[in-house]
């Protein structure tokens, strides 16, 4: 039920921490700054290393043909899931999920996000309603907008939320609230002991969540 947002740049670093932390994490998410600190090959070695499903957050916003030659060598080398925005529509959303398993971000945490993108949200869930993603991105940081979605989504789509620890979220209201998943990065990962912050957060959520 915990996804560790493992951004930090150093591969030896990151494959440290995902050691630590394995036993008390379901997944682990690469970002663009793991990616580009240590190379594609990371979500490999995070994978061997771990034996956890990886989630390639790469926020794929592009033209269809753009979209699926990104996600085919991404899928290739061991990313499970890959997360997409919805917001640049179907066909571009399709042309990865033809390729692997998606997770479409249906809304954001940051206030940046209130301009655009959260105004659509009731769109994108009725669209991931349709394209049946493996999961959505809500926030975190705001349990009653997970909770929105939550009633209004297909109820086999898992919701991933974000914006817990660092970003002001709390696991357990999130997961209350209906998250599948929560998603913490530097309240883990920033830690001085990354093990044990994660078995902390293991211990506040489990028996809430089947994830
Ligand atoms: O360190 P922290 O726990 O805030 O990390 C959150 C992670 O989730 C980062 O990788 C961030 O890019 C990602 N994310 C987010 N909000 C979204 C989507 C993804 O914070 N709406």
């Amino acid at each position: 039920m915990i996804i560790l947002a493992l951004d930090v740049y150093e591969r030896d670093r990151a494959l440290k921490i995902a050691e630590d932390v394995k036993d008390y994490i379901s997944m682990v998410k690469v970002n663009w700054p793991l990616i580009i600190g240590s190379g594609l090959d990371i979500i490999r070695e995070l994978k061997e290393r771990t034996g956890l499903k990886i989630i390639a957050d790469l926020k794929l916003a592009d033209i269809p043909n753009t979209n699926r030659l990104i996600a085919k060598k991404v899928y290739e080398v061991g990313a499970d899931y890959i997360i997409v925005h919805s917001f640049v529509g179907k066909d571009s959303v399709l042309a990865v999920k033809e390729i692997g398993e998606i997770i479409m971000v249906v809304e954001m945490s940051h206030p940046g996000a209130l301009e655009f993108i959260n105004p659509l949200t009731d769109k994108f869930i009725e669209m991931a309603n349709e394209i049946k993603p493996f999961g959505v991105i809500a926030p975190g940081t705001r349990p009653e907008r997970i909770k929105y979605i939550r009633e209004r989504l297909n109820g086999e789509i898992k919701i991933l939320t974000p914006g817990i620890g660092a970003q002001g979220g709390k696991a357990l209201e999130a997961i209350k609230a209906g998250a599948d998943y929560i998603i913490v990065g530097r309240a883990i990962y920033s830690s001085e002991n990354p093990r044990e912050a994660a078995r902390r957060i293991y211990e506040e959520v489990k028996g809430w969540s089947s994830g």
